[in-house]
Parts: structure tokens; C-alpha cells; sequence
């Protein structure tokens, strides 16, 4: 079962976002409970994390406009909760036009209001801001990488700086309507 690590605090003022940091779950026969920053940043997880082919995770706390991180594999996964202006956002613009084109059905591939994908900057392996209330945001509302200057918008598509692509969409699913899975069972 997935387990709260370090949840943030409520947000105030002008953001909205909550952030709850998850760790979590049970993969094969050995379910493990992480503990997460210090694999995150390190980037040099432990190889019971690395060998944790699948993770579950519990989005029913995460409500609209909140975010959590989550490690598989190793690697931050970046959950948002996106509200309405999010996704409209992410909708307004061409893909056509974008240096990495994608839709945004593309992007969010099983609800809009759910964008999943791993957290490493794909210029130099970076872990971008946004997930904090406090995080810079970039130019589109969405990530940004202060190593290199790299902006990713509200469907985490590079929009600005030198990161060449989008912020990867590992494979997950829908396990029911609150819960999703990230990655195969071992
Ligand atoms: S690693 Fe992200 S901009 Fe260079």
C-alpha cells in the first residue's frame, strides 16, 4: 500500500498547490516502504530501489491543484493534480509549433486532470522545480530547471532553454479510480 512519507503543508497565499511527497509500495513479493529524499537527491539510489519494478500509489489525497512526487525506479515521478486553467493552458497552444510537438492527450494519456511523468530534465538530468509551493514555476506555469534555464509547461512539454524533449510519460495505469500503478508488476 502506498504511505505518506513527508506530506507538505497546506498552501497559502497566492499558490495553491499542495505537495505531498509519496513513497510507497509493493512490488513482487517484497513491498518496502522508502525512505524518499535522500534517493532523490543523491541520484544514487539503493538497489532495493532500483529493483522495484512497479509502484501503487494512492492519489486520493491529492486534490485538485496539489502535487506529489513519487520514486520508482530510482527516479522522482512527478504526479500533478492539474486544475481546469492547467489543462486549457496546456490546450491553447499548437503542438505543431512546440520543440518536442505533442498533444496534450498525449501528455496527460489516461484523465487530463492527471499528468504523470518523470521528474529528470532531459537536457543534462536535472530534477526541475515546481513540484513546492515555493518552486519557480518557469515561463508556462508548469516546471522549470534552474541548472541550464530549461521551462516546461503545464503538460511538462519543453517550451524554453536547452532541454531538447518532453519530460518522459513512464507506463502506468489506472487501478480504479484513485489509484494508479507506475510501471509492471516484477
Ligand atoms: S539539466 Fe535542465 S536545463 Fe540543463
Amino acid at each position: 500500500m502506498s504511505q505518506a512519507v513527508n506530506p507538505g503543508g497546506n498552501a497559502d497565499g497566492d499558490s495553491r498547490r499542495d505537495f505531498l511527497l509519496y513513497a510507497t509500495a509493493t512490488v513482487g513479493a517484497v513491498g518496502t516502504a522508502l525512505a524518499v529524499w535522500p534517493f532523490i537527491d543523491s541520484m544514487n539510489p539503493a538497489k532495493d530501489v532500483m529493483a522495484l519494478a512497479s509502484v501503487e500509489v494512492d492519489l486520493s489525497p491529492v486534490e485538485v491543484g496539489q502535487a506529489i512526487t513519487v520514486v520508482w525506479r530510482g527516479k522522482p515521478v512527478f504526479v500533478r493534480h492539474r486544475t481546469e486553467k492547467d489543462i486549457e493552458q496546456a490546450r491553447a497552444v499548437d503542438p505543431a509549433t512546440l520543440p518536442d510537438p505533442a498533444t496534450d492527450d498525449e501528455r496527460a494519456i489516461h484523465k487530463p486532470e492527471w499528468l504523470v511523468m518523470i521528474g529528470i530534465c532531459t537536457h543534462l538530468g536535472c530534477v526541475p522545480k515546481g513540484q513546492k509551493p515555493s518552486d519557480p514555476k518557469g515561463d508556462y506555469n508548469g516546471w522549470f530547471c534552474v541548472c541550464h534555464g530549461s521551462h516546461y509547461d503545464t503538460a511538462g512539454r519543453i517550451r524554453k532553454g536547452p532541454a531538447p524533449l518532453n519530460l518522459p510519460v513512464p507506463e502506468y495505469a489506472f487501478l480504479d479510480d484513485t489509484t494508479i500503478q507506475i510501471g509492471q508488476e516484477a
